[in-house]
């Protein structure tokens, strides 16, 4: 595994390789790998020649109350991990490779920005498009990889790559989780025991509103109160949104179908969750 850190080597790199007729998956992280991130990597190796993973915490994606000087970074385990996996370049620029003196240019993300994660995390998309599209333009990859947790996040990845005309792929995989249920993510290292059991809360009510359309539900707002039911035996779980809403608009919508996803984001302590549940998929 190659560990580039500058803009030009990683331009040299993706050069050589188009030059060889090599198809290119992107992987986008933060660090702090875990087995959520290293599935993309599986995926991406199945669908192309070379896997390039970036690893950068982006601090355009966090408010100025967010946690980015907490955030997980442990270099050393995702260089091993990332490598036994099969990744073939770690692009891991410092913040001033990729946000430049004077760079203040950004992404305005639409309407699908404005809901949900949006309404709690005011800039967080315009954060995460303008790196993106930033890493799309550096690795240049015909495909690029995403976990449905953030489910919101690759509806906008999309409508990006749709709207802005870039020539790849995005791909989707599903959400990996501990045998609990518990949606992996690197934000639950901040989790004690106690939040751990609290979290559970969020898949078992995505499991039960599943099981209710499964068993004939369609009414969103059934969907929701039901979920709210099951999260009373968890008063540690500070709801901030249950959403039942339009796979690609995110838009509310009143009678569930099989694309319809529900999402929910909550906080549990001092640590903010997300997770979700396709309806006709199940987790
Ligand atoms: O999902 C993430 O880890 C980040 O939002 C991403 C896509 C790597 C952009 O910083």
């Amino acid at each position: 595994m190659i560990e580039l850190t500058t803009t030009q080597e990683l331009k040299a790199w993706v050069r050589a390789m188009h030059a060889r007729d090599r198809r290119i998956g992107l992987v986008p992280t933060m660090g702090a790998l875990h087995e959520g991130h290293l599935s993309l990597v599986d995926a991406a190796r199945s669908g192309s020649d070379v896997v390039v993973m970036s690893i950068f915490v982006n601090p355009a994606q966090f408010g100025p109350n967010e946690d980015l000087a907490r955030y997980p970074r442990d270099l050393v385990r995702d260089r091993a991990l990332a490598s036994s996996r099969g990744v073939d370049v770690i692009f891991v620029p410092p913040v001033e490779a990729m946000y430049p003196d004077g760079a203040e240019m950004r992404v305005v993300p639409g309407k699908v920005a404005t809901r949900w994660e949006g309404e709690f995390r005011p800039g967080h998309f315009a954060g995460v498009l303008t790196i993106v599209a930033k890493l799309f333009h550096l690795s240049e990859p015909e495909c690029a990889w995403f976990g449905q947790k953030d489910f919101q996040q690759a509806a906008l990845i999309r409508q990006m790559v749709r709207d802005l005309d870039f020539p790849l792929e995005v791909e989707v995989v599903p959400t990996v989780r501990e045998a609990g249920g518990l949606a992996l993510s690197s934000r639950n290292a901040f989790l004690s025991a106690a939040d751990r059991e609290q979290a559970l809360g969020l898949s078992r009510a995505l499991a039960a509103a599943a099981a209710a359309f499964g068993s004939g539900t369609r009414d969103a707002a059934a969907l929701e109160r039901l979920m709210r039911g099951g999260l009373a035996v968890h008063p540690g779980v500070k709801v901030e949104y249950i959403a039942v809403a339009d796979p690609d608009t995110l838009e509310p919508v009143q009678h569930a179908d099989e694309r319809t996803v529900v999402l929910i984001a909550a906080r549990v302590g001092s640590t903010r969750l997300i997770d979700n549940v396709i309806l006709g998929k199940g987790l």
